[in-house]
């Protein structure tokens, strides 16, 4: 099911050039299931047409026109009634100062003073505007209440000054709008530590041994387990992904590295997407290993095992750990074994053969395989879903 859906959400437009981006959020909103309502300030609509909004939304776009028109005595309060968010993207200073000041002498402001949802600010402003004190104090002020406020950005600004004050990406806006909405979710208050990606080991400062892991997977994890409003920790490999709004991420890139950062953690629940190496190199060599020295003869050694690791330490460390199994034959048997041996309370077990399952590909056939005994086999399934399945139970095992 996509994430916004049957949500009502309210984006807040007003004055600043950055509202050409707002119209790419709200097609990520509306394609993402929620229902879209936009509300234009006087100025936002110097900028950009209530018709933009409209031809993404699939839903009429609303003006200062309409707080005087037929609908006027509930079209504000109603929103306030129903919308389950209010982000206003981008916010002026001036609206932002009416907001602190509860102003409400334009749609937008009488909504968001009517509305009592979650409120998320994106400003969007000159940089010597953002950093007046005047503007500090009103942001301070809408924070205490609890408002979300994301970014700006450091970059150029329309003025030609370069600081902060450009509105942030539409896809960052997005996933503290998913942050905003999940944060009752069942994973509230819940730390949780996900590792993802295959870890890289070194043989020179130029060479180094891999696998195939896209690292897509252990995100989908992080990302469904910022959705279910729990804090996540998520300790990466290199990967070609950017990792999801809100997590706070750690950066690895060997086996070494991936065990110091797991074992510097403690939280309700790890689950180890990660390919972690099995062997390393014995010795890294210090300079580049020349072709004209022949072929190296490249001594490898035993990895250390992460999870036999926190194994050692529990129950110190987290209430709950989740392992995969990435196999190539037998796999209920191999990962029943290691459900086992490492010690999990569950176990994800995936055919890395099957094409449409495993390293790179986004869908995923699994299989669960819990410490009581019980098995859960499912159909092929898109890694977010595959995800979303695995929180429901880390959630289910945490009770
Ligand atoms: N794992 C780990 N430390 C390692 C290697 C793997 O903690 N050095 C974790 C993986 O993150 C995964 C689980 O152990 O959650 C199983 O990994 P897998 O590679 O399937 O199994 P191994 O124990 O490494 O055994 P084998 O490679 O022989 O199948």
């Amino acid at each position: 099911m996509p994430i916004f859906s049957n949500k009502h959400i309210l984006l807040g437009v007003t004055g600043s050039i950055a509202a050409y981006k707002a119209a790419d959020l709200a097609s990520k909103l509306a394609q993402s299931g929620a229902w879209v309502d936009v509300i234009l300030s006087a100025s936002a609509q110097k900028f950009i047409t209530p018709l933009t909004f409209q031809s993404v939304t699939g839903r009429r776009a609303y003006t200062d026109q309409d707080l005087w028109g037929n609908e006027a005595h509930v079209l504000h309060v109603g929103f306030g009634k129903t919308a389950d968010l209010l982000v206003i993207a981008p916010c002026t200073a001036d609206t932002l100062a009416k907001l602190a000041q509860g102003i409400a002498d334009n749609l937008l402001t009488v909504t968001a003073l009517a509305a009592h949802c979650p409120l998320v600010i994106a400003p969007a402003m000159d940089g010597g505007m953002f950093t007046h004190p005047a503007t500090q104090q009103n942001l301070e002020t809408l924070k205490k209440r609890g408002a979300v406020i994301v970014g700006p950005a450091e970059g150029h600004l329309a003025s030609g000054l370069v600081g902060a004050g450009r509105m942030s990406e539409p896809s960052e806006i997005f996933g503290w709008l998913r942050i905003a909405l999940g944060k009752n979710g069942k994973l509230a208050g819940k730390k949780i530590v996900v590792t993802a990606g295959g870890t890289q080991e070194a043989l020179d400062p130029v060479r180094v041994i891999t696998n195939h892991s896209s690292g897509k997977q252990g995100y989908a994890v992080a990302q469904a387990a910022l959705d279910a409003g729990a804090q996540v920790c998520l300790i990466t490999a290199p990967t070609a992904l950017t990792p999801p709004v809100g997590a706070r991420v750690v950066q690895v890139k060997s086996v070494g590295g991936m065990l110091d950062a797991v074992l510097s953690e403690s939280g309700d629940a790890l689950i180890m997407a990660a390919a972690a190496a099995d062997f390393t190199p014995q010795t890294v060599a210090k300079d580049k290993i020349k072709k004209r020295d022949g072929i190296p003869q490249i001594q490898l050694t035993a990895a250390a095992d992460i999870l036999g690791a926190v194994a050692a330490r529990q129950p110190s460390l987290f209430r709950v750990v989740i392992g995969f199994a990435a196999e190539s034959q037998n796999l209920l048997e191999h990962a029943a074994e290691k459900l086992k041996s490492k010690k999990l309370n569950m176990i994800v077990a995936n055919d890395i053969l099957a094409s449409d399952a495993g390293f790179a590909v986004d869908t995923n056939r699994v299989a669960f395989l819990f410490a009581n005994g019980t098995q859960e086999i499912l159909p092929l399934m898109s890694k977010t879903e595959a995800a979303e399945k695995i929180i429901e139970h880390t959630s289910r095992l945490l009770e």
